[in-house]
């Protein structure tokens, strides 16, 4: 029997992987494989809660795929897979939708962003959004969710319904928690380092993608947002420019901010700009070209993400089956 603990995340194919998805989710991922059992997926289902373009969205969840791969996540040591390939996701989350209470979603921050950004679409789909994120995380009875600040709330909600389900049914899902890397860093938007660096930033400058050429990235870190002084140090209430900067040369080099500050000591923004960009642009580099040949190879490609779907509808089906019963469907 395998004790292993179980850890679940996915990413939306609704943009392209940014450089914070990168330092702050991806990469800590590839040391887990070796004391977890891994589960990444591409959440297209909940990316057409917002329009998508169809061939966009084809494109982008194989090139996810392609770069998860690329970042080092190994497809012989971690489940990588669609979730629309995995039918046992809707299935359950069906389910759940009725064990999860109205005014529960009503109060979903992300929802309540959401549709006010999107006023004229905010559909059914985009309510229920949180009982399918439950499912994904339950039906592989998950130990744990690396997840940013913005979906712990989900996490939670996920617990609670959970929780539900288990005292009226006995235990069937076991109860998830939010998981943080201890060495994740957040990074923040080079144009509003207020921001998380988001992906629906790309046209601002304020983002980075995996797949960007080295021209782009140049560009976008020669533009980044700092301060009126002149020194670099670390201050993120005061300098929360320079100090994503900072933070961001420090794990594309390997430099600690003490040898970052004295490197910079006496030079100006300008300066330790294209530095950052440069390193970024050797960080991901290999990444992009790996990508870029992983997605050329369509019968690698179609192999992972078979492989992955057939592997997680496996372990989902053993759930399912488990809840199917217990709310008295026909076996
Ligand atoms: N809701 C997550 C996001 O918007 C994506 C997601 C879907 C997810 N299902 C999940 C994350 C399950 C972790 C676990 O980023």
């Amino acid at each position: 029997m395998d004790e292993r603990k179980i850890i679940l995340s996915g990413i939306k194919p609704s943009g392209d992987l940014t450089l914070g998805s990168y330092i702050g989710a991806i990469k800590n991922w590839v040391e887990l494989a070796d004391q977890y059992d891994c589960f990444y997926m591409m959440a297209d289902l909940h990316a057409i809660t917002v329009r998508q373009v169809p061939a966009d969205l084809r494109r982008r969840t194989l090139a996810q795929i392609a770069q998860y791969i690329a970042c080092g996540l190994d497809p012989e040591k971690n489940t990588i897979f669609i979730q629309s390939q995995v039918p046992e996701h809707t299935q359950l989350g069906w389910v759940l939708d009725c064990y999860t209470m109205f005014g529960e979603l009503s109060r979903m921050t992300q929802f309540k962003d959401k549709s006010a950004k999107n006023a004229d679409n905010i559909n059914a789909g985009l309510f229920t959004y949180p009982s399918l994120m439950a499912a994904d995380i339950l039906i592989y009875q998950a130990d744990l969710v690396p997840v940013g600040e913005d979906q712990k709330q989900h996490v939670e909600l996920t617990r609670d319904i959970a929780h539900r389900f288990n005292t009226i049914y006995g235990d069937v899902f076991k109860l998830p928690e939010p998981f943080i890397p201890k060495v994740g860093a957040r990074i923040m938007s080079l144009q509003t380092p207020e921001n998380k660096m988001s992906k629906s930033e790309t046209d601002n400058g304020g983002c980075v993608c995996l797949m960007d050429k080295p021209e782009a990235i140049m560009k976008a870190f020669k533009r980044a947002v700092t301060d009126s002084e002149t020194s670099v140090h670390f201050d993120r209430e005061n300098k929360p420019g320079v100090s994503n900067l900072m933070q961001i040369y420090s794990v594309a080099t390997g430099s600690t901010f003490e040898q970052i500050q004295q490197e910079f000591a006496g030079k100006g923004y300008g300066d330790f700009k294209v530095k950052v960009g440069e390193a970024v642009v050797e960080m991901l580099r290999p990444i992009r070209e790996e990508a870029e040949r992983i997605l050329a190879d369509k019968a690698y490609l179609e192999k992972v993400y078979r492989e992955g779907a057939e592997k997680a509808s496996y372990a989902a089906r053993k759930t399912l089956r488990k809840v199917y019963k217990k709310v008295g469907f026909v076996q």
